[in-house]
């Protein structure tokens, strides 16, 4: 197990945002959380990252964990080259044991010479999600939380970033934040559906598509067909 989660609650100014939120994220699978704007999906990827003060146990094993936002052009630094920027986010771990960068930006389906090239406003919003998946493949992180990683790509982009998530499963572990079943369809091996800072349901991604546990599972897959 990469990561435990156990009985997690977030309060802020006194309200009530995470209840008592319990999950586990195994080796090798993609775990998404899907729920509707304000139901506390971003709130569970900063308590993971230690961003924010929080009751409960969050037992991280994971040997590096790495963060993929909804814009990773925020990230980046518009002054450096690409390249160098994978480079500097290697060298940040010591004794890094990840992925030779030239192979990690290959893995990912982007093009060595171009990244030493290009400044970060010279990629596409799908190449920025790659680059951060070469970053997290460099560094050698056991566990990627992405949050919303593909609702600023148009459809046909997203399906490659989503892809590029699939096929780094042998690497990492992920966490999808997404508020977009059709992502969950596409991409998880499990999903924990939030409602309100409140766990609906935890499923196998199949069962879920072919019968919710929850009501409001239910109603989220209304909205899919
Ligand atoms: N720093 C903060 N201070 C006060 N309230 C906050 C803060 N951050 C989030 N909240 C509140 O916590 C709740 C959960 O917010 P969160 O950002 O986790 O939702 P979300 O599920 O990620 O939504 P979205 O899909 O819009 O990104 C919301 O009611 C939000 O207003
Ligand atoms: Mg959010």
């Amino acid at each position: 197990m990469l990561l435990k989660v156990e009985n997690l609650n977030v309060f802020f100014k006194g309200k009530h945002v995470l209840k008592d939120v319990s999950f586990d994220v195994e080796r090798n699978e993609i775990f998404s959380i899907v729920g509707e704007s304000g139901s506390g999906k971003s709130t569970i990827a900063k308590a993971i990252m230690g961003l924010i003060p929080y009751q409960g146990i969050i037992e991280r094993s994971a040997k590096d964990i790495f963060m993929i936002f909804q814009d990773p052009g925020n990230y980046l630094d518009p002054l450096f080259n690409v390249y160098s920027q994978i480079i500097m986010v290697k060298e940040a771990v010591k004794e890094s044991a990840g992925m030779d960068i030239d192979k990690a930006i290959n893995l990912v389906g982007l093009d060595v010479e171009e990244l030493k090239r290009k400044y970060p406003h010279q990629l596409s919003g799908g190449q920025k999600q790659r680059v951060m998946i070469a970053m997290s493949l460099a560094r050698g992180s056991s566990l990627v939380i992405a949050d919303e990683p593909t609702s600023s790509l148009d459809v046909l982009i997203q399906k490659d970033v989503l892809c590029a998530f699939k096929n780094m499963k042998d690497y990492f572990s992920s966490v999808v934040i997404t508020h977009d079943i059709d992502v969950v369809y596409y991409i998880a091996d499990r999903v924990m559906v939030l409602k309100d800072g409140v766990v609906q349901e935890i499923s196998k991604k199949d069962d879920f598509f072919k019968s919710p546990k929850s009501e409001y599972g239910k109603r989220l897959l209304e909205s899919f067909y």
